[in-house]
């Protein structure tokens, strides 16, 4: 059986340097059985050839060849133009984001094709290691301090020197989900005095453990919903918490704000007001740009300097910016659930895996 891994940035135009799968990632597919064939520079943003890929025992094709696999590998849904390559009947691991995009879902089923949607993976203990959400989450609250840093003109650990005393930054970071503990802990191994907070009360405990301090706020009306998750607040709850956590945000010199519902629009936390009263040259990095943002100034996609001089970061897509690493974890995520579909890639819908990422099979919709 053959595997296909596209070139997700064919013409280079798009936001987006990962590939699904790495030569390491390669070699485990085919000790699974499985032919490999790679799109030629399919692994170029991310710093692996061609040449790397044939090592790892993969054939280099064009996108025909890699569309018409038995399965494809893909990190970005389809473009129309890619559906119309994929073969009859094949099956698709991929982001899928089907309410966005369902007229590609509906073309897909109509071809007959197996797809599933890894977003949908259910949030499991023994769904860890194929949860691409998580795997690239991780990486961007990371690499969101990483940009933090980057765009403050201070340090961000306490320095001493014969030359004078620089102060430890001061971060906050909103949101503690799986990003936003990364945040945490990366803010923390850089030295920064790093406080968080969450609508959900029980992770009080997990920003503490990795040194963080959590911020309380009193408020009338909790946000924490089910399966983990939060829920969205009440017009008045959104008010309040605005309110309570405005004065707080002007204390901060870097904001990392990465709360998010599933599937709505992100919560506004940082009004302007919270942005006009921080100190000239802190910063705001918002992980939520792309679903609406977590701060009021934001511009998706941009980095903007206010009247006041604090920078607001809409930058989107952080994993991509971690381009070796990401395509690592992300293939990795995606062999792993392609072993949990074993070699003949049977389908077995009593697996609450399979039967909860699978969105159309054999010209059916299933969800
Ligand atoms: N396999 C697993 O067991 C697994 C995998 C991943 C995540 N999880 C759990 O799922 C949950 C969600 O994780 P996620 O990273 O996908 O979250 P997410 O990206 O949906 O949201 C990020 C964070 O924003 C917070 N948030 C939402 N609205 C807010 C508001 N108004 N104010 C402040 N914060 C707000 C959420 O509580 C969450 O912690 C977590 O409990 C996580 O531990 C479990």
């Amino acid at each position: 059986m053959q595997l296909g891994i596209p070139n997700e940035n064919r013409d280079g135009s798009l936001n987006e340097n990962r590939v699904s799968a790495t030569p390491d990632v390669i070699k485990k597919i085919i000790k699974a059985g499985f032919s490999v064939v790679v799109e030629d520079g399919a692994g170029m943003h991310a710093g692996f050839f061609n040449e790397d890929y044939v090592k790892a025992g993969a054939k280099v094709g064009d996108v025909a060849e890699v569309f018409g696999a038995d399965v494809v590998f893909k990190i970005n849904p389809p473009t129309a133009q890619e559906a119309e390559f994929l073969r009859e009947k094949c099956v698709l691991l991929s982001l899928i984001f089907s309410h966005e995009n369902k007229n590609l879902v509906d073309f897909l089923k109509n071809k007959k094709i197996t797809v599933f949607a890894m977003e949908k993976l259910p949030r499991t203990s023994r769904a860890q290691s194929m949860d691409v959400l998580s795997s690239q989450a991780n990486i961007a609250g990371y690499r969101a301090v990483i940009e933090a840093g980057a765009h403050y003109g201070r340090f961000l650990p306490l320095m001493m020197t014969s030359a004078g005393m620089a102060k430890p930054a001061r971060v906050i970071v909103l949101g503690a989900g799986v990003a936003g503990l990364q945040a945490i802990a990366t803010a923390k191994r850089l030295g920064a005095n790093v406080e968080a907070y969450d609508v959900r009360p029980e992770v009080r405990e997990q920003i503490e453990s990795l040194g963080g301090k959590f911020i309380e706020l009193k408020m009338h009306e909790s946000g924490a919903g089910t399966g983990g998750y939060a829920k969205e607040l009440s017009e008045e709850g959104k008010k309040e918490q605005q309110r309570l956590l405005t004065e707080k945000l002007k204390t901060a010199d870097i904001i990392v704000a990465t709360a998010a519902i599933p599937g709505r629009k992100a919560p506004t936390l940082i009004t302007k007001e919270a942005v006009d009263g921080m100190r000239r040259g802190s910063v705001v990095i918002d992980l939520a740009a792309a679903t609406g943002g977590n701060c009021e100034c934001t511009q998706n996609g941009k980095v903007i300097t206010t009247d006041n001089g604090i920078k607001i970061v809409g930058t989107t897509n952080y994993p991509s910016l971690v381009p070796a690493d990401a395509s690592l974890f992300f293939g990795n995520n995606l062999y792993n659930f392609l072993v949990l579909l074993g070699p003949n890639l049977k389908i077995n819908f009593e697996d609450d895996l399979v039967a909860g990422t699978c969105i159309t099979y054999n010209g059916e919709m299933r969800q």
